[in-house]
């Protein structure tokens, strides 16, 4: 039995039981396998000239293959080992379609797949508010951003700005925060028990809908000016740069330095290997200083786990503040959709002080089923599914236009931000994971973007300025399963160029190099970002 078969028989019991048997499963869950660890002495791989990684869950020849599969690519006349397979054994060879994001771990269990899919319900189910007849999926809100985590990550792929001032803007949301002014809140920022200060009358989040009888908080509004951008070879590009405002303002004025931070949301591929890429690999690739000179300081988001209270790195987000799938689904739950479990417990959600009429409305937390409105094992399981989704293969890996849109990446140095391959931790909890050679394309650090990318809006070791490079596998596929092209935090890139364009800080170097190259390099460039 998986741990979440013995969650499920859980359901059917006795409630203490179940409160039982899930502290087991968690312990399963959770528990790293050491005995590596104490069989053989620590390992290194080497990365660069002067960088060594610490890999102790790595024998001596497990690390030297690790050096071997991850040697950066230097021959571009064919494609390299295994590079089709995104993902390792984990990766996705299903038919593609629009359910290409869809897809479980090619490498789960049979017992697996069934938790996986039971997730993926749970993941699609639509909340309602309470009390309702359908006692076990009501809590949604108060206020809310959409009533099920499918409604923004549409098809497992990414949201999407509003196409009119018509279209909703779900799929995408604005984060909400204010610089701090009380010694008591800079010192929660120190010590990072806080990473940002949530605006003291909305919270930490614009929610555009609320339950019936509640207001919704406001609407985002935003407006576009197109900025033209010449490319060699005679070719242009246009860029649409974003401004945001709130309007229908229902609680009263914000505050008169609140900061606005739109984000998109992210697709769900191959998550829990990004989450089992051992953290010495990704702290090896930061150079906050840039010592090496190459004009490109990646720095750690490091955040402090809520559960655990221990600081470590963040992965997950736009802005790397998230250092689990399990804390970002929980985060989800109560702050997107306005159900408290029980690693949130808020059932109110992102109702503040100030808004009484939203603290006053019934919650859904119902006592024979829990102590929270999304009792264990929901988040379990939203988490399993979260962890479980594959990431496509690769399309025309051996095309000669893919290679030398290669060639043009590594040449143009995109390659050292989005880091093409790593392989996972041998001690991963679920075997799924272990020890797989991946290719996300990014080194999960965070880095000056620039001004013209740049929402202000600092959050734990993030400034306002800074973005986690994100993951590029599957972004080839993202017009198929999502039926749009628009890339970046906000969306704002209507193609895979304008996102490139909008690189600026660290990143600048690379974007004049995709502007002065030629017109064929350029659009094998492209070509080849098709084919992840
Ligand atoms: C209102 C829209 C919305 C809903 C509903 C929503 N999400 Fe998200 N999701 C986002 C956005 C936006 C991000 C990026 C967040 C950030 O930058 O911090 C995100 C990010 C994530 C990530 C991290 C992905 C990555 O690559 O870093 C996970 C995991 C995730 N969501 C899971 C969930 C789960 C599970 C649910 C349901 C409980 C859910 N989301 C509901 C909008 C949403
Ligand atoms: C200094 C690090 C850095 C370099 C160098 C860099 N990128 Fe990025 N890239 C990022 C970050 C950070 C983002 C996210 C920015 C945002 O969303 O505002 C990003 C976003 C992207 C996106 C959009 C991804 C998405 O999910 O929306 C694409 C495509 C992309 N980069 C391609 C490239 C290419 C091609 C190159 C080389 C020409 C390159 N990048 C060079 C850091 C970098």
């Amino acid at each position: 039995m998986t741990p979440l078969d013995v969650a499920r028989v859980g359901r059917s019991r006795h409630q203490n039981d179940m409160n039982q048997i899930f502290s087991r499963a968690r312990f399963l869950f959770h528990r790293p396998v050491l005995a590596a660890l104490a069989i053989c002495g620590i390992a290194t791989i080497t990365v660069a000239a002067d960088k060594t990684v610490a890999r102790p869950d790595l024998s001596e020849k497990d690390a030297g293959r690790v050096v071997k599969v991850t040697r950066p690519a230097d021959d571009f006349s064919k494609a390299e080992p295994f590079e089709r397979m995104s993902a390792g054994a984990a990766t996705s060879t299903k038919y593609v379609n629009r359910d290409a994001f869809s897809h479980p771990l090619a490498n789960l269990s049979f017992a697996e797949e069934r938790d996986f899919k039971i997730g993926n319900a749970l993941f699609r189910k639509l909340w309602v508010s309470s009390p309702s007849s359908t006692k076990a999926s009501d809590g949604l809100g108060p206020l809310f951003n959409a009533r099920s985590c499918q409604r923004c990550h549409l098809k497992d792929g990414r949201g999407h700005p509003p196409e009119g001032p018509e279209d909703s803007a779900v799929s995408m949301f604005l984060r909400l925060s204010v610089p701090p002014e009380t010694d008591a809140e800079f010192a929660a920022l120190r010590d990072k028990l806080l990473l940002r200060i949530t605006e003291p009358t909305y919270g930490g989040q614009l929610q555009d809908l609320a339950v019936t009888g509640l207001k919704a908080e406001g609407r985002m509004r935003i407006a576009y000016e197109e900025i033209p951008v010449a490319l060699s070879g005679g070719e242009t590009a246009s860029l649409r740069k974003p401004s945001y405002r709130v309007e229908e303002l229902a609680y009263g004025p914000m505050h008169p330095k609140v900061r606005l931070s739109p984000r998109v949301a992210s697709p769900m591929i191959g998550l829990g290997l990004i989450e089992q890429i051992h953290e010495n690999d990704i702290l090896a690739r930061a150079d906050p200083d840039d010592r090496d000179g190459d004009g490109i300081s990646g720095r750690p988001s490091m955040v402090r786990d809520a559960i655990t209270s221990e600081i470590v790195l963040g992965r997950f987000g736009w802005k790397a503040s998230n250092p689990t799938i399990e804390l970002q689904s929980a985060e989800a739950f109560v702050n997107d959709i306005g159900i408290s479990n029980p690693r949130m417990t808020n059932a109110s959600g992102d109702c503040t002080e100030r808004q009484a009429d939203c603290r006053a409305m019934r919650d859904g937390v119902q006592a024979n089923l829990g102590a929270t409105e999304a009792p264990d094992p929901v988040l379990p399981l939203v988490t399993f599914y979260s962890r479980n989704v594959a990431v496509p293969a690769r399309r025309d890996v051996d095309d000669p236009a893919v290679l030398a849109g290669k060639r043009a990446f590594h040449e143009a140095g995109c390659a050292s931000c989005h880091q093409p391959k790593f392989v996972t931790r041998r001690d991963a909890p679920q075997e799924a994971h272990r020890f797989q050679l991946i290719w996300p394309y990014t080194d999960l650090l965070l880095h000056d973007m620039g001004e013209g990318l740049a929402d202000g809006s600092p959050v734990g070791d993030a400034s306002g300025r800074e973005w986690r490079t994100p993951p590029l596998w599957g972004i080839g596929l993202t017009k198929t399963v999502s039926g749009h092209t628009y890339f970046l935090h906000d969306g704002r890139a209507r193609t895979l160029l304008e996102a490139i364009l909008w690189h600026g800080g660290e990143a600048k170097a690379s974007r004049d190099a995709v502007v002065e190259m030629s017109p064929e390099a350029r659009a094998a460039l492209l070509k080849f970002l098709e084919s992840l």
